[in-house]
């Protein structure tokens, strides 16, 4: 088959470019000079924080393009309209909640989940993610846009015929007009499965293989993925999830290479721009990272990507998260909007975010979400408090469009949310990733960093 021989030959060459890679880095590693002179602040232009009317594709040509799903590079024409950040906060606060409830291995709520209330839950809410990819399936190509989802670990579509599907912009994908699929090799009981997310929301269906095509130059013989025929409404008008968090089932498992196990993204630091989204080989070359840190593995079995979060840079101020007890575990969630910390950092970083903005007029906060927020309306430039995250291992410096949320000039906001009791999960949220590569080396263990070039 044509597809796959050309992906073998890819193989070879990610081997000999994951080489030169290391290589690249190595060297930027050792020529890096420690800067002690670095400024503890950002002068932010106002106008950098001010989405366009019209979409920006700056990231076009690279992978997949990452698109905010109502901004004006939405695929999905229904959501092609302004952000409601109403909206996104409270699918962020259901999907933290149920994150939490995951966290802890107690029964969930037997009401919604009947009998079978302990895990597995498959990630915590998908339709609260905010990012949206479309992704080819089958000969011909249906191609079906899905939520971007690290913290989920099945990827599906609703299938045709379909019993309880919603509404979808897509045409519905339909396994018996694809030549190209097949039945996977399942035992019978196994051919069917069943995604309760922790929020409540499901999907069921049957497993069907198929060819995946990511990108032209990028596709997937017998891609294993769920048809859903059987699915709550709580996933807006997409035709599904991409789930690329950890698991047996999932995207990056299934792509037969070691090397493989490796996807990239950039999101954007403003909904009218677009983001990227790269797997493999692509990954490699254009996600320039020069940094890791590593993931941490999890005895339960959650999708989630946990790392080691040693403390938060905020301005000339340091906050350590070892002082916690007990300590917080920390994950890296592309489905999650606001970074969510434990309630004493985030008041000591909220002062000194106080103190940075005093000369500013105090604004009304951001239900229920961001209560610390700034008219900055007339304003050119701004400084702001240089954030940096401390991961063990290396420091990530945050963008200056990943500080503050703009819901108008009038109306900035403190990007960061306390978590409701101490012990909760912190969880870094698609805001603050904004304008950085993020490289998942799963078989490897580590995510790394660098800064991106999606743009604002
Ligand atoms: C799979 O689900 C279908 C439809 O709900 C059902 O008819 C079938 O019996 C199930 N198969 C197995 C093996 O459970
Ligand atoms: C998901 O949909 C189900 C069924 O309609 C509903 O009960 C549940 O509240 C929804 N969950 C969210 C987070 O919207
Ligand atoms: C975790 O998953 C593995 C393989 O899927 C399974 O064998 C194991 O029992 C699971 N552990 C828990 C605690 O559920
Ligand atoms: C604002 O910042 C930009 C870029 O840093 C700089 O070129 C410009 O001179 C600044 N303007 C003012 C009024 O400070
Ligand atoms: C990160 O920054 C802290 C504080 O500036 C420093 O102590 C630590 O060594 C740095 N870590 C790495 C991996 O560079």
């Amino acid at each position: 088959m044509a597809n796959y021989t050309s992906f073998r030959l890819r193989l070879l060459l990610l081997v000999l470019l994951f080489s030169c890679h290391e290589v690249q880095k190595g060297c930027a590693r050792g020529s890096q000079t420690v800067n002690h002179e670095e400024p503890d602040n950002y002068v932010v232009e106002m106008r950098s924080l001010t989405p366009a009317s019209t979409c920006k594709d700056q990231a076009k040509g690279r992978g997949l393009t990452l698109a905010h799903r109502q901004g004006p590079c939405s695929p999905l024409a229904a959501n092609r309209r302004s952000r409601d950040s109403k909206i996104t906060f409270l699918r962020d606060q259901v999907r933290v909640c149920s994150m939490n409830n995951l966290g802890e291995s107690r029964p969930l709520t037997a009401g919604i989940y009947g009998e079978n209330a302990w895990l597995p839950i498959h990630g915590g809410s998908p339709g609260a993610g905010e990012f949206v990819v479309t992704i080819g399936l089958g000969t011909p190509k249906v191609d079906l846009t899905l939520i971007f989802d690290t913290g989920s670990d099945i990827t599906w579509t609703q299938c045709q015929p379909c019993p309880r599907c919603y509404p979808q912009q897509d045409p519905l994908f339909e396994p018996l007009k694809s030549t190209t699929s097949s039945n996977p090799p399942c035992s019978a009981s196994k051919c069917n499965y069943s995604i309760d997310y922790a929020d409540g929301s499901h999907s069921d269906g049957y497993y069907v293989r198929d060819l995946l095509t990511l990108t032209p130059d990028c596709k997937f013989p017998d891609f294993i993925f769920g048809c859903g025929e059987n699915n709550s409404p709580n996933f807006s008008t997409t035709a599904g999830v991409l789930g690329l968090g950890q698991g047996d089932n999932t995207l990056i498992s299934q792509i037969p290479s070691e090397l493989s196990q490796i996807f990239c993204y950039c999101i954007p630091g403003s909904e009218s721009s677009n983001g990227y989204l790269l797997f493999g080989l692509e990954a490699l070359r254009y996600c320039q990272t020069d940094s890791y840190t590593p993931i941490i593995s999890d005895k339960k079995n959650t999708s989630f990507y946990f790392v080691n979060l040693v403390g938060i840079a905020f301005g000339n101020q340091k906050f350590s998260l070892s002082s916690e007890s007990p300590r917080p575990r920390t994950i890296i969630d592309s489905g999650t909007t606001i970074t969510r910390l434990p309630p004493r950092i985030y008041s000591a970083i909220r002062a000194e975010f106080v103190k940075y903005m005093s000369k500013y007029p105090v604004a009304r906060p951001l239900p229920e979400l961001l209560n610390t927020c700034y008219d900055l309306h007339g304003q050119k430039n701004v400084t702001m408090p240089k954030v940096v995250l401390q991961f063990q291992n290396t420091n990530v410096s945050l963008d200056p469009s990943a500080v503050v949320w703009r819901e108008s000039d009038a109306q900035v906001c403190l990007a960061f949310a306390p978590n409701r009791k101490g012990p909760d999960l912190v969880i870094i949220g698609s805001v603050q990733q904004q304008n950085l590569n993020i490289l998942y080396n799963v078989k490897e263990n580590k995510v790394e960093f660098g800064k991106g070039s999606c743009g604002n």
